[in-house]
């Protein structure tokens, strides 16, 4: 069974990238994926290098240790002011410590956005891209520009646009077939 850990970049209840990533949920094989959310962005503080070496606050440690037991993590991110939300890269910036050992290292990650603006976040998917590769993920060349949200979701927050399941279904096809690949990899090594 492959592990996909989801990661929102949004905090909001009613987030359309939240949603986005329960949509991608619903397109895995649960057969051969089990695929869930983390929920616990919000608890991470500010990343201060002093706290890092007396010993990383719980809710970091549950992060790291999430990342490492997950084989692949699919990203759904908003756009803030044209970048990655503040919350998301300072998470990433704890995962990122110790760099060489670090539980982002090799692991497969595609990325997703949703924006109520036109562009789907595109900016912010290419920033969160050159972030995740300078940490050591080993980024897919996959994108899913979600744009004009509001009008993809219904009340429930339910995709209601069939061209972009579509699209994330590729998402969700390459993700695990680069998962599967991966694994092979470590394991003939
Ligand atoms: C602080 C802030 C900055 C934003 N900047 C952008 C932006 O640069 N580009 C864009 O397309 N949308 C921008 N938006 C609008 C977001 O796309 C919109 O709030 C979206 O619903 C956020 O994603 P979520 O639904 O997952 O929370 C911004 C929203 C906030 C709150």
């Amino acid at each position: 069974m492959l592990k996909v850990l989801g990661i929102s970049g949004s905090l909001r209840d009613a987030s359309y990238n939240t949603s986005l990533l329960r949509a991608a949920g619903e397109l895995f094989n649960r057969d051969e994926v089990e695929f869930s959310i983390y929920d616990g962005l919000k608890a991470v503080p500010p990343y201060d290098q002093d706290d890092d070496a007396a010993g990383a606050p719980d809710a970091v440690t549950r992060l790291r240790e999430t990342v490492a037991a997950a084989d692949a993590i699919l990203f759904a991110t908003p756009e803030y002011n044209s970048s990655v939300p503040g919350h998301l890269k300072n998470a990433l910036d704890w995962v990122s410590r110790p760099i060489a050992t670090n539980p982002l290292r090799n692991t497969p990650v595609a990325v997703v956005g949703a924006s109520t603006g036109m562009f789907g976040a595109v900016w912010a998917q290419a920033e969160l891209r050159k972030v995740a590769a300078a940490i050591g993920a080993r980024v897919l060349e996959v994108e899913l520009a979600v744009g004009h949200a509001h009008t993809r979701f219904d009340e429930q927050g339910r995709l209601t646009d069939e061209s972009i399941r579509e699209q994330l279904q590729a998402v969700v096809n390459v993700l695990v077939a680069e998962t599967i690949a991966s694994k092979e990899r470590a394991a003939a090594a």
